[in-house]
């Protein structure tokens, strides 16, 4: 139809299209952080705004926590095709240590890499840009294609970052509007989501599972006050001793988790899925250099690939107890803590997991000590069947877009409400993603490389053509 006059206004407004992503960026929409609950609320209608510019009714939907924007297009008049659910997320990660950032985390700067120029700030790739790169495709059918395509709803929410606490209640209430009798044209047919990587910064990728979280802290009491270690050392409970001990027992030699059951619901990978993935040849050498590292890790008997995209794994991310300040002090905290999170795979159920965790660490404990256990958060993990007609009609986009045959992988990355979509709307879920390896997601300068910013235009823009075109299943 008009895809390339779509793609050319594309090009030719690409600066425009980084100057908008960079007036979003400058929004510090960090959701943790209660400090910046305006921000969020600002970075929600920001995006509102500029999604009802393009004949969306956009609004804001209040939850328990930050906004949700939802936004409708009916598409094209009479239009038969099928309906798609885009999700995404503004909210972003705190931008901490703040020292160790080139540039002011919420003044985006351009700088030049080795795949030309780069978009630095908080959120540029996680995941306001990748969001962009949609509306600026939606944008793009607007104003020079006669229209955006295909029939729309948007969810981008303000919570992904603290684990989509509200969104089950959310897409709940939400249900008629988006799959119900209610839905404006017709009910939703499958879920398109933007906020992962591509295979590598020429090569698309299709993301078809994404793993499953359980966040625990674990607190472990002992004595009822700090005690003099030489007078009470030996002869009673040592919390952090004990927590170490217990912590250390969550793995065997081969590095497979000890938990017990742990194990039992685990999909195991196909020969197809590992000889396609050996196929692949991924560079774990510099996978690992990037990290400055120079040796493999993990679970005997499997490759880095994976490890990282098919299982599951445990990792302490934070632990605390007793005297960390200067010089010696020689003491018994009477208490100690852990943050511990497993990563789970198809078919794990974080309820259980947590479940066995809170049985099993009751079982470990020394007399004397006694624990509590606090639930962060959890995601379930996900995985959308490959022979989806959704998903022949992205590999079809995103070769023409790019001029490469989509990677079909798994990511090792958790977006906790994706396996909503299938439980609570039963849509499967088109990961489409146009981040790289070595984004620093989370980390001091994040960035963006403006070339996948290009490509998850131009790929959106031909995406949301064919998907029109596609039979309502
Ligand atoms: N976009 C990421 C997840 C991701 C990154 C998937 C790269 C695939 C490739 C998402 O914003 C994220 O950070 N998720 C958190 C979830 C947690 C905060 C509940 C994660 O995976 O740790
Ligand atoms: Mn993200
Ligand atoms: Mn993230």
């Amino acid at each position: 139809m008009n895809t390339s006059a779509v793609l050319n206004y594309l090009d030719s407004q690409f600066d425009a299209s980084v100057e908008r992503l960079s007036d979003w960026l400058r929004i510090p929409s960090v959701s943790t952080d209660p400090a910046f609950k305006p921000d969020c609320r600002r970075a929600a209608q920001w995006l509102a705004d500029d999604l009802q510019s393009m004949g969306f009714t956009a609004s804001l939907r209040d939850t328990k926590g930050h906004p949700v924007v939802f936004a409708h297009h009916p598409g094209p008049e009479g239009y038969d095709g099928p309906h798609l659910l885009f999700y995404g997320h503004y909210d972003v990660q705190p931008p901490d240590p703040l020292e160790l950032w080139d540039s002011p985390p919420f003044d985006p700067a351009i700088v030049e890499g080795p795949h030309g120029k780069r978009l630095v700030a908080r959120g540029a790739v996680d995941d306001k840009g990748q969001v962009m790169t949609f509306v600026e495709a939606c944008r793009a059918w607007n104003k020079a294609g006669g229209g955006v395509p295909c029939r729309i709803t948007c969810v981008i929410e303000g919570e992904e970052e603290c684990g989509s606490v509200n969104m089950h209640e959310f897409l709940e209430q939400a249900r008629p509007e988006i799959v119900g009798r209610d839905a404006p044209g017709s009910p939703c047919d499958f879920a398109v989501v933007s906020d992962t990587g591509m295979w590598d910064v020429n090569t698309p990728a299709i993301t078809y599972s994404l793993r499953g979280l359980v966040y625990l802290e674990v607190f472990l009491h002992g004595p009822s006050r700090d005690l003099h270690s030489g007078l009470y050392g030996g002869c009673v409970p040592n919390p952090i001793n004990e927590l170490a001990r217990i912590i250390g027992l969550l793995h065997d030699g081969d590095r497979r988790i000890t938990l017990p059951g742990f194990y039992d619901d685990v999909l195991p990978l196909t020969k197809q899925e590992r000889e396609a993935w050996a196929e692949l040849d991924f560079d774990e050498k510099e996978f690992l250099g990037e990290a400055g590292l120079s040796q493999g890790y993990g679970e005997k008997g499997y490759s880095l690939l994976e490890r990282q995209w098919g299982r599951p794994t445990c990792d302490v991310n934070g632990i605390k107890g007793g005297y960390i300040g200067q010089g010696a002090k020689t003491v018994i905290s009477s208490s100690a803590s852990a943050k511990i999170s497993f990563r789970l795979v198809p078919n794990q159920d974080p309820k259980k997991i947590a479940a066995a965790f809170r049985k099993w660490i009751e079982s470990q404990l020394a007399p004397g000590c006694r624990v509590e256990v606090v639930d962060h958060g959890i995601g379930r993990p996900c995985l959308t069947p490959i022979d989806h007609p959704a998903m022949a009609a992205a590999r079809a986009a995103l070769k023409q877009a790019m001029g490469r045959d989509a990677v079909l992988m798994r990511s090792g990355g958790s977006i906790p409400i994706v396996e909503g979509f299938k439980s609570i709307l039963g849509l499967e879920t088109l990961l489409i993603g146009f981040g790289l390896n070595d984004d620093r997601v989370h980390s001091p300068n994040e960035k963006f490389e403006l070339a996948c910013f290009r490509n998850g235009q131009r790929s959106h823009a031909v995406l949301l053509n064919r998907l029109a075109g596609l039979k309502r299943g």
